[in-house]
């Protein structure tokens, strides 16, 4: 499946990322072009990209899948050589969740092992603050994509009791992942 979406190997070469194992390297191929429209990133195709990779049960190596005690693990698995974005995997331990955030950068992620929960919020920008909306369970395959700035808001975590998995790719490079990416914001309840 993501053979058949994807760039062929030949293209995966001719962009310099050959040293990439298959299928991750017809996967950052892909999110490269993404890049490179015209009209602004395509989140959308990029969403797709990472779906058809986590369909792929073998996608995803063993050092890529192991929680850490004190916090959700956050494993780099490939940068883009022009710093246009990185892939990540996320593992979330019971209990471990993100804090509410807003994005500083394009991100897209898509749900590899077990469920997460997703708390959308909406923003309050007479009060700046993050108000819950919404709280959905996302399944794997789940997978979406959010342009920087507050029009996504969201706090994601695994509230069942096995570790689970999600897959991301970031637009930043690797070295600003955990300066560049999430935007914390203040949370408060909603006017009755
Ligand atoms: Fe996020």
């Amino acid at each position: 499946m993501l053979q058949a979406r994807l760039s062929t190997p030949a293209a995966v070469h001719e962009r310099g990322i050959a040293g990439l194992t298959y299928p991750l390297g017809l996967l950052m191929a892909e999110i490269g072009t993404c890049c490179d429209r015209s009209g602004g990133v395509d989140g959308a195709r990029i969403a797709a990209a990472l779906q058809a990779a986590v369909a792929d049960p073998g996608f995803l190596p063993a050092e890529f899948r192991t929680p850490r005690a004190k916090c959700y693990a956050r494993h780099t698995i490939a940068s883009d050589l022009a710093g246009r974005f990185t892939l990540l995997s996320i593992v979330w331990a019971p209990g471990q969740f993100s804090p509410a955030h807003a994005h500083d950068a394009w991100c897209a992620h898509a749900v590899v092992d077990n469920a997460l929960t997703e708390t959308l919020f909406d923003f309050d920008a007479t009060r700046h603050k993050a108000i819950p909306s919404a709280v959905s369970v996302r399944e794997p395959g789940y997978a979406c994509f959010a342009p920087a700035g507050l029009e996504q808001i969201h706090r994601l975590g695994n509230a069942g009791d096995v570790p689970a998995i999600s897959l991301h790719a970031y637009g930043v490079e690797s070295s600003r992942i955990g300066t560049h990416v999430n935007r914390l914001m203040d949370v408060a309840e909603r006017d009755k």
